[in-house]
């Protein structure tokens, strides 16, 4: 399962290089995980070839795109009062047509359109190759629906345009769908079955983005330790793959080092893991590349087994413990982080207790936290009554919370008076005069900026933290300059 971006944000309307040929203007927003953004990426690069530019004024644009997020029933909210906002510029710009993108279009389909008098286009997020076409519908005024799943499609042949400006850090997608049926997750309705891309089509992308000088890349996926290419196809059907297919597979750990060979200068970052899926192998394969960060996000949703099998998350907690034990081992100064859902039908102040107690004995760096929201159509909403009273959902979160906090600043404790590598992304958000970026286990460092720029990597020694942020000085280029 992809991690989140919050979505109380806002969405994300980010822009291209324009081409002076387009004559179009798209805007573009994104709402959910990673994998939405490197979607809109994908849609931004197959519409600039049908004259559209991106731009960041809704008021001009001549399509609007909206990339949606059906995780929770708030992200599903938000991207509702989003089309009421879109209803509301339509009256001073009336040419203006509106699609929905990714989960939401799946989910729901063409009952957009009769919800939302505003939508014209619905497409799912494999049916993105068909926007050409699916435009043409719309301006014939006629409203257009493609929510097809693929076996195939990864957009592998795509080459995305790049819409976060910093030109420092990008998404390479390298698995599309998901097909371990957590209970809770709508995942595997929105965005079909799992099925990996060419590991030739993600070096070539890896290596186009060393050439025009980013510095940090993320794989990602829904459950990136699931990866595992022969040639084409869905996961599921690897068990009839050919002899040959089978002896010549790839699997995560070995495009992970791939990749890492590929540009050893290059930042290597994944997301998202699953315990029930990460090996040994990948944690060995970090650990032996410098350029791979130490950094995992790794998801346990509950520390109950009563809750994990009900969630059917296919391991225990002993199992995840071993996990972390064996990570540690190996790379001692990883980085970790989690999801955890809280009030999942039955749960008892036990299993919150058991949820606590795995806590405590992680200590995570950070952490994604969530009350439990009911999805249609997924297992937990079918077989399981949403049994637990919101306040006692949101106490048990604000509690996980709070504990959160005291780990997280438990653990930027402990780079105080030592250095760690930064990659300087972008000036920090509290203040002009200092650079932010973040160290290998993905915490934000923040430093004064002196002559240094974006891009640059700096050894910086840590003074000061919050829960949240390590405050230091630059002492200079680190080696990977
Ligand atoms: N309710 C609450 N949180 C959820 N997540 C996924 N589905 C739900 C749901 N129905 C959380 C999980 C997942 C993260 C991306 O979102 O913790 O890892
Ligand atoms: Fe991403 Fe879709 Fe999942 Fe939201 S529901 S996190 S957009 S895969």
């Amino acid at each position: 399962m992809e991690k989140i971006i919050d979505e109380k944000q806002q969405g994300n309307s980010l822009v291209m290089e324009p081409k002076t040929e387009n004559k179009r203007k798209l805007f573009i927003e994104s709402y959910g995980c990673q994998m939405n953004f490197s979607d809109s990426e994908i849609v931004a690069s197959i519409l600039s070839k049908e004259g559209y530019n991106t731009t960041q004024q809704l008021e001009e644009a001549d399509l609007v795109l909206v990339n949606t997020c059906s995780i929770r029933e708030k992200a599903e909210q938000t991207v509702r009062k989003r089309l009421e906002k879109y209803n509301a510029v339509k009256r001073t710009n009336p040419n203006m047509k509106v699609g929905v993108l990714g989960c939401m279009a799946e989910r729901l389909k063409s009952k957009f359109l009769e919800e939302e008098k505003i939508v014209d286009l619905v497409v799912g997020p494999d049916a993105y190759k068909d926007l050409p076409n699916l435009i043409n519908e719309v301006e014939e005024g006629r409203n257009a629906v493609n929510v097809i799943l693929s076996k195939e499609e990864t957009y592998g042949d795509i080459s995305p345009v790049r819409l976060q400006t910093n030109g420092v850090s990008a998404f390479v997608s390298i698995t599309r769908g998901c097909d371990n049926m957590c209970t809770f997750c709508v995942v595997p309705f929105t965005r079909g079955r799992e099925r990996s891309r060419d590991p030739q089509s993600i070096i070539e992308e890896v290596n186009d983005l060393a050439t025009k000088e980013y510095k940090e890349i993320t794989l990602l996926g829904q459950n990136v330790d699931s990866y595992l290419w022969y040639g084409g196809g869905l996961k599921k059907d690897f068990k009839d793959a050919t002899p040959m297919q089978k002896a010549t597979a790839t699997n995560f750990a070995a495009l992970l080092k791939m990749v890492a060979e590929a540009q050893p200068k290059m930042r290597i970052r994944f997301s998202t893991s699953n315990p029930q899926d990460m090996t040994l192998d990948v944690i060995e394969v970090m650990a032996a590349h410098r350029n791979i960060c130490n950094y995992i996000h790794l998801p346990v949703q509950s520390g109950s087994d009563k809750m994990l099998k009900k969630m059917n998350r296919l391991h225990t907690r002993e199992e995840y413990f071993s996990l972390i034990d064996n990570i540690k081992k190996i790379i001692p100064d990883c980085g970790i982080s989690h999801d955890i859902i809280t009030g999942f039908p039955t749960e008892t102040e036990e299993d919150h207790q058991d949820t606590i107690s795995l806590m405590k004995y992680v200590k995570y760096d950070f952490g994604f936290m969530f009350a439990y929201s009911e999805r249609p159509g997924t297992m937990a909403a079918r077989k399981f009554e949403d049994d637990i009273p919101e306040e006692t959902k949101k106490r048990r979160l604000s509690e996980i919370v709070a504990l959160q906090q005291e780990h997280s600043k438990y653990r930027t404790e402990q780079f105080l008076g030592k250095t760690v590598e930064v990659l300087i992304e972008k000036a920090s958000k509290k203040s002009d005069a200092h650079w932010s970026g973040r160290n290998t286990q993905n915490t934000v460092v923040v430093f004064p900026k002196e002559n240094y720029k974006v891009g640059d990597f700096v050894n910086v020694k840590v003074n000061d933290c919050t829960s949240a942020t390590l405050i230091g000085e630059a002492v200079g280029y680190s080696e990977n300059n």
